[in-house]
C-alpha cells in the first residue's frame, strides 16, 4: 500500500510514519514544511499546503492509494492571530486534497478535532452536531465539509489532547508537567476544562486502522477518560510518582476556548475493534517509553 502522509514532520505524524514505515508492504511518503525530519528510510517531500501545484506534482509522483492529512496550522491561538493564513491552510488545502484524492483515485484519512463542537456539554458523539466557536474550530469543521461533500472514500477522525513525548524542539502538555512537577513548581489545573486525553501510541492505533481498512465515515479516537485539567495533572502527577499535592484545582476556564469538550468514542471503538485505553495505562506507556538523553 502506498500511503502519503501529509503532515508527517508534526508531533502525531512523525509516530505514525515510524509505525507505518514498520509494516511490511507498506511504502511510505510523508510531508514537512518547516522542518525536515531525521533520516529515518522512509521518503520525505517538503511541500506548503497552499501550494496546489506542489500538491498536484506529489500526487503525480507518488501516486498514493491512502493519503493521511494531519497538517494544519493546529494552535488555537495562532488561527486566531492570523485567520486569513489559518483558514487557507487549514480550509482551502484541505479542499485542494480531497479533490485530487478523488481525481487520482485515493482513499484520505482526514484527522480533525473536538474544536468543532461548541465546548457547552461535552463528550460529544460523532453524530452530535458542529458549532464551533473558534477560528482553528471554524476551519476544521469547514475542511471536514470540503471533504465530505465530494464522493470518493473518505474517513474523518476527530481526537481530543494528544500527549505523548513530542521529539526534538517540540512541546506537549504532559511531558512539560512532568518536568514542572519534578523540578517543585505548583500547577493550576482548571476543574471546568474538560477534555478525553489520548496517548499518542493508542491514537495512532486508530489512525493506523483507517489506513488499512476502509471505514467510511467520521470517528472519534480519543482517549476513554473524560476528565478535567485538574483530574488529568493529578493521574500525570500520580503516573509518574511526583507529588500530586502540587496540583491545585482552579474553578472555571483561564481563556475563552471552548471548555467543556471531549469525545464520546464508543461507537467508534466498537466499529474498529480497538480497546480503548485510559488515563493510567496511556500515563503508563508513556512512561515505559521515556527516552533515554
Ligand atoms: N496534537 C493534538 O493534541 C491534536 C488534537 C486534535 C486534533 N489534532 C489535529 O491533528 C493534526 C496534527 O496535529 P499535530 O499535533 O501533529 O500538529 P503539529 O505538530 O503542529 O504538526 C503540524 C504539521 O503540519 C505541517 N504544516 C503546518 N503548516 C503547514 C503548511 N502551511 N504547509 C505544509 N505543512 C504545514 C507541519 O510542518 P513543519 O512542522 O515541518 O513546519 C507539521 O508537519 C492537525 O490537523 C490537528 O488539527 C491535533
Amino acid at each position: 500500500m502506498r500511503i502519503l502522509v501529509i503532515g508527517a514532520s508534526g508531533f502525531i505524524g512523525q509516530y505514525l510514519v515510524r509505525r507505518l514505515g514498520r509494516t511490511p508492504g507498506h511504502e511510505v511518503t510523508g510531508t514537512f514544511l518547516s522542518r525536515p525530519p531525521a533520516s529515518d528510510g522512509n521518503s520525505w517531500h517538503k511541500l506548503e499546503l497552499t501550494d496546489t501545484g506542489g500538491l498536484e506534482q506529489l500526487f503525480r509522483l507518488f501516486r498514493p492509494d491512502v493519503v493521511v492529512h494531519l497538517a494544519a496550522i493546529a494552535d488555537v491561538g495562532t488561527a486566531e492571530r492570523s485567520p486569513e493564513r489559518a483558514t487557507a491552510v487549514n480550509t482551502t488545502a484541505t479542499a485542494a486534497i480531497a479533490g485530487l484524492c478523488r481525481m487520482h483515485d485515493a482513499r484520505l484519512v482526514f484527522v480533525s478535532t473536538e474544536y468543532v463542537f461548541d465546548g457547552t456539554h461535552g463528550f460529544y458523539r460523532e453524530d452530535d452536531a458542529p458549532n464551533p466557536t473558534t477560528h482553528y474550530g471554524q476551519t476544521k469543521w469547514e475542511a471536514e465539509q470540503e471533504v465530505a461533500k465530494l464522493d470518493f472514500p473518505w474517513s474523518i477522525l476527530r481526537t481530543s489532547i494528544v500527549y505523548g513525548w513530542p521529539g526534538p524542539g517540540r512541546r506537549n502538555f504532559v511531558p512539560w508537567l512532568v518536568a514542572s512537577l519534578q523540578s517543585g513548581q505548583p500547577y493550576l489545573g482548571s476543574t471546568g476544562v474538560m477534555r478525553t486525553p489520548v496517548y499518542i501510541e493508542h491514537l495512532v492505533d486508530g489512525i493506523v486502522k483507517l489506513v488499512e481498512e476502509d471505514y467510511p465515515g467520521t470517528h472519534h479516537v480519543a482517549g476513554k477518560d473524560w476528565v478535567s485539567m485538574y483530574d488529568f495533572a493529578v493521574a500525570v502527577a500520580d503516573g509518574f510518582q511526583l507529588d500530586r499535592g502540587l496540583v491545585i484545582s482552579a474553578d472555571g476556564a483561564p481563556s475563552q476556548a471552548p471548555d467543556m469538550l471531549g469525545l464520546d468514542c464508543a461507537r467508534t471503538m466498537n466499529l474498529l475493534n480497538l480497546p480503548q485505553p485510559g488515563l493510567t495505562e496511556g500515563i503508563a506507556a508513556m512512561r515505559a517509553n521515556t527516552p533515554h538523553p
